[in-house]
């Protein structure tokens, strides 16, 4: 099911806050309190794409139902999708940057917000069209993808999202458009900025850095390239 609404707070709250069956997918034009990781809020004006996609516990992953196992991935797989979708209908060539944003010419163009409430996975994904309508303060970082047909890239990025994806698969695929590969990063670990050389990622989607003094696995955080 595909809930359309002009404008909510956001489309996280709005699947927390309704009794919708697994696989519901909401879409909004325009978001009045977008949130972003942390406490960090989220542009959304009109012309954006907002979206919340509801996953429910499940003993096994399909029909918009989610396993515990499946559950580690869910924000990779996401990140994944949101890139293939892109670059099957816009060909665009997106990058990831971990853990989940997705950047364009180095700006990002989407964010990825994943909650667990209660027995439902939310995957929310803001995604900026034109860099033009972006406050001022975001316009170094963020951009956008242009001018796209908004309903058929929220339904192939939400089909890529409810499909049976092996762990490898998604591992692969994150891999491969993963843009810090290889590039000299900064971080912060154990209280200490450090820093290091981008070497993959592991079987939990951790970000594995090479540093002077031995290799860091990072499970969350926030990367600087240098
Ligand atoms: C981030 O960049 O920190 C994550 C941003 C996630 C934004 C999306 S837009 C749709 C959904 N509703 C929200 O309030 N947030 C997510």
């Amino acid at each position: 099911m595909l809930i359309h609404l002009k404008s909510v707070d956001s489309t996280n709250n709005y699947i927390e806050k309704n009794a919708l069956p697994a696989g519901t997918i909401v879409w909004a034009d325009s978001q009045t309190a977008g949130r972003g990781r942390g406490s960090h809020s989220f542009s959304s004006p009109e012309g954006g794409i907002y979206f919340s996609c509801l996953f429910k516990e499940g003993k096994e992953t399909s029909n918009g139902h989610l396993s515990p196992n499946d559950s580690n991935l869910l924000t990779p797989k996401a990140a994944l999708a949101v890139c293939m979708a892109l670059e099957e209908i816009c060909r665009l060539e997106p990058r990831i940057k971990w853990v989940n944003d997705v950047f364009l010419e180095g700006k990002k163009v989407c964010g990825i917000l994943c909650e667990h409430i209660g027995n439902k996975y939310i995957v929310g994904i803001g995604i900026n069209t034109s860099a033009e309508r972006l406050p001022e303060e975001l316009k170094q970082s963020a951009g956008g993808i242009g001018d796209v047909p908004k309903r058929i890239i929220i339904k192939r990025i939400s089909e890529l999202l409810f499909s049976s994806m092996t762990d490898a698969g998604i591992l692969s695929g994150y891999s491969r458009r993963l843009g810090t590969l290889g590039r000299m990063v900064s971080f912060l670990y154990e209280g200490e900025e450090r820093t290091g050389t981008v070497t993959g990622i592991n079987e939990s989607c951790n970000l594995v850095i090479q540093t002077d003094s031995g290799i860091v696995t990072l499970s969350s955080g926030e990367i600087m390239t240098i």
